[in-house]
C-alpha cells in the first residue's frame, strides 16, 4: 500500500503544477486511495491488459504517463487493469559494439534503465508507478538529471533500484525489453488486450471499459459515454 506521505507528495506538491485548472486540487487523490476502490475484486483473468510502450524522454510519452495514465489511480479503474509499462520503445542495439542507442540520447537510456529497475524491484504497481511518474514529471520539465530526488520525495528506498541499476547496467537491462518493441511510428504505443489503439491513446479509458467483461463494472466506466467522451 502507498504510504500516506507518498500520496500527499503527489496530491500537494507535484500534481498542482499539471492540474492547475482543477478546481479542487486538494481533494485530488491519486493511487487508488479512495475508500470505494477496494470493493471491486475482479478475477485476475477478467482484467484488461493495458500495455504502454514508451521512451522515458519522449515528451508525448511523459505527458501521457503523468497526465492521462495517472487517472487510473484515482478512480477504481486500476482494479480491472494489468498495467504493463515498457520503457524501451525505439531504442536499438548497435550490433557492432552491443551498446544500446536511445532515441533521445544517453540520458534516456539511463532513465529507461532506472524505470526498468523500479518495475523489477516492486511488483506493487502503486510503488513503481509513483517513481516512474516522478521521473517523467521531471522529464517534462527537462530536469531528468535530478531523478535521485524522487526517492526522498516519495519516501521510497533508493537502494534496491540503484543496486539493480549498477548490477545489471543499461545494456543488459535494456536488451530484454528491446526485442519486445519494433520501431514505432509514434509514441506512446498503447495496447488494450494486445491491440493498438493508435492515436486514440488519450482515450484509453473507453477502450479498457469496452474490453472489460467482468462484474461489477467499475464506476470509472459508468460515466464515460455520457460525460467525458
Ligand atoms: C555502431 O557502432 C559502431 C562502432 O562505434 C559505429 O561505427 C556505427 O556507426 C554504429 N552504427 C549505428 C547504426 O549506430
Ligand atoms: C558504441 O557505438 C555507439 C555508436 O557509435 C557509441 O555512441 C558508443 O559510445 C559505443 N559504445 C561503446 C561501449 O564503445
Ligand atoms: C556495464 O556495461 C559496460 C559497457 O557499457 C561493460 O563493460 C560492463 O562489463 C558492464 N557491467 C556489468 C556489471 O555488467
Ligand atoms: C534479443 O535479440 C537479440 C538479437 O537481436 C538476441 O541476441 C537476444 O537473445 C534477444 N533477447 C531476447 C530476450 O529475446
Ligand atoms: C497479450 O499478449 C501476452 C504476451 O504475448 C499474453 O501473455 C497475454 O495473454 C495477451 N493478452 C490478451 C488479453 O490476449
Ligand atoms: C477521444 O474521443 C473523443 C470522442 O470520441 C474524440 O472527439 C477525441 O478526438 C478523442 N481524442 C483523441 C486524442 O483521439
Amino acid at each position: 500500500m502507498v504510504s500516506p506521505k507518498l500520496a500527499m507528495i503527489f496530491a500537494l506538491t507535484l500534481l498542482p503544477f499539471l492540474f492547475i485548472n482543477k478546481s479542487d486540487a486538494a481533494s485530488y487523490y491519486p493511487f487508488g486511495l479512495h475508500g470505494d476502490g477496494a470493493e471491486v475484486a475482479p478475477f485476475a483473468s477478467q482484467k484488461v491488459d493495458l500495455s504502454v510502450y514508451y521512451a522515458s524522454l519522449s515528451q508525448p510519452s511523459a505527458t501521457f504517463i503523468v497526465k492521462n495514465l495517472e487517472e487510473i489511480f484515482h478512480s477504481d479503474l486500476i482494479n480491472i487493469i494489468n498495467l504493463h509499462l515498457v520503457p524501451w520503445a525505439n531504442a536499438y542495439v548497435n550490433k557492432t559494439n552491443q551498446s544500446i542507442i536511445c532515441q533521445n540520447g544517453p540520458d534516456e537510456c539511463e532513465l529507461n534503465s532506472l524505470e526498468t529497475c523500479a518495475l523489477n524491484v516492486w511488483n506493487d504497481v502503486s510503488k513503481h508507478y509513483a517513481l516512474i511518474y516522478c521521473f517523467e514529471f521531471l522529464a517534462i520539465e527537462g530536469r531528468q538529471k535530478n531523478w535521485q530526488d524522487c526517492f526522498s520525495q516519495l519516501d521510497l528506498p533508493e537502494e534496491p533500484v540503484l543496486n539493480c541499476y549498477t548490477r545489471e547496467n543499461a545494456t543488459e537491462i535494456g536488451q530484454k525489453y528491446i526485442n519486445e518493441t519494433a520501431p514505432l511510428e509514434f509514441l506512446p504505443l498503447v495496447m488494450v488486450n494486445n491491440e493498438s489503439i493508435g492515436k486514440e491513446y488519450e482515450n484509453f479509458t473507453r477502450y479498457v471499459c469496452e474490453a472489460y467483461r467482468g462484474t461489477p463494472v467499475p464506476a470509472a466506466c459508468n460515466g464515460w459515454s455520457t460525460n467525458k467522451f
